[in-house]
């Protein structure tokens, strides 16, 4: 099994109680790997860009926005988010989005964000691709510099929309193919199998490019598997629908396949009814390298050491100290940065254990 990792350092994870727990890990250093930069637009940026760029809204206050985010299913979501990103238009807008993201994570311990994108949301609009990869790209250049924080960027294709178009947008990335590290896919997932986009992700494969997909959130574990072997991606965004085929449970904690999972977005979007009926610890449990994630945070009420708060307090028994530091682990050790990088932090976790531990 792949996540029954042991530290660097000797640890003892008994000495650090459930109510200590939530501040240790607020503290500790982790990974972000799913995360919707436009899912990060919070309803006051939204206004501000709207009067900025004198584009029309809906809601007449942040207020009246805010209460709308009520969801269902993901569907009811996606249609209040991609209203929310029609005020994204200048390069300057996309920049100022990604660095109050970056800013807030870093308060979150985060050391290494991998964004995804959705360009078809922005070009469909008239935006060129080069206005939004430059503006968040230049977000995260500045978030090394100033924050400490090594930031990347994974160019989304949108599911719903046809394989051909997924194809002429990675094709108009091309002249920034520097600026981003990987492709993933996200939107409407039922109906809209991983095989329908095989052709654009061995295209990516071949350009070097790193492959990630939105599988097993709502669709089937199917999806998973389809994921794994049509679209040969690195990880699983989401995944958590994997225990209907045990089969593949045991694949992918055989084969460590990290899954994405957010849990306060599971909840927002009705995947799980409630945080204590989350499938994480089980998850864990049967050997998954699972990691905690934020999605769209703005949306689902809560960035990232909200997420781990919450899955801590629905699960005082199951998430121990132990537990914890493992997810924070499985984070940094699933992130696409090269192995050096991240034994680095995996021992300034371990240190950060141990002296949480010695107090
Ligand atoms: N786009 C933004 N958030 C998403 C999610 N949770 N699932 C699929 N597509 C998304
Ligand atoms: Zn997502």
């Amino acid at each position: 099994m792949t996540t029954a990792a042991t530290p660097s350092l000797p640890i003892d994870f008994s000495r650090i109680p459930a109510a200590r727990l939530p501040a240790v890990v607020h503290s500790a250093p982790k990974a972000e790997l799913h995360i919707h930069i436009e899912g990060s637009l919070e309803p006051e940026l939204i206004f501000e860009l709207a009067a900025r760029n004198g584009v029309p809204l809906a809601y007449p206050s942040v207020e009246a926005l805010r209460a709308a985010y009520a969801f269902t299913n993901l569907q009811s979501f996606l249609d209040v988010y991609y209203a929310g990103a029609s005020v994204l238009l200048k390069e300057q807008d996309f920049h100022d989005m990604a660095w109050a993201y970056l800013t807030r994570a870093a308060r979150d311990g985060v050391v290494c964000a991998e964004l995804f994108f959705d360009p078809q949301t922005h070009t469909d609009r008239g935006v060129p691709m080069g206005v939004v990869i430059q503006g968040l790209k230049s977000a995260c250049d500045r978030a090394g510099r100033e924050l400490g924080l090594r930031a990347e960027l994974i160019l989304c294709f949108l599911r719903h929309l046809s394989e051909e178009a997924a194809l002429q947008t990675l094709q108009d990335a091309l002249p920034y193919r520097e600026h981003f590290i990987g492709v993933g896919l996200d939107s409407s997932e039922r109906g809209h199998p991983p095989e329908k986009f095989s052709r654009v992700f061995t295209r990516a494969g071949k350009l070097g490019l790193h492959r990630v997909a939105h599988a097993g959130e709502e669709g089937p574990a199917a999806y998973i598997t389809a994921a794994l072997d049509v679209l040969k991606v690195e990880r699983i965004d989401h995944g958590v629908r994997c225990t209907e085929d045990p089969a593949l449970v045991e694949r992918l904690a055989l084969q460590g396949t990290p899954l994405t999972v957010c849990p306060l977005s599971n909840i927002k979007l009705c995947v799980f009814p409630t945080m204590a009926a989350h499938n994480l610890p089980a998850l864990l449990q049967a050997g998954l390298m699972v990691t905690v994630n934020s999605d769209d945070p703005a949306y689902f009420g809560g960035y990232l050491n909200e997420n781990y708060s919450a899955l801590l307090q629905a699960h005082p028994a199951a998430l121990t100290a132990r537990h914890a530091w493992q997810l924070l682990r499985n984070s940094l050790q699933a992130s696409f940065a090269p192995a050096a990088v991240r034994q680095g932090w995996l021992q300034q976790l371990d240190a950060h254990f141990a002296m949480a531990a010695a107090l």
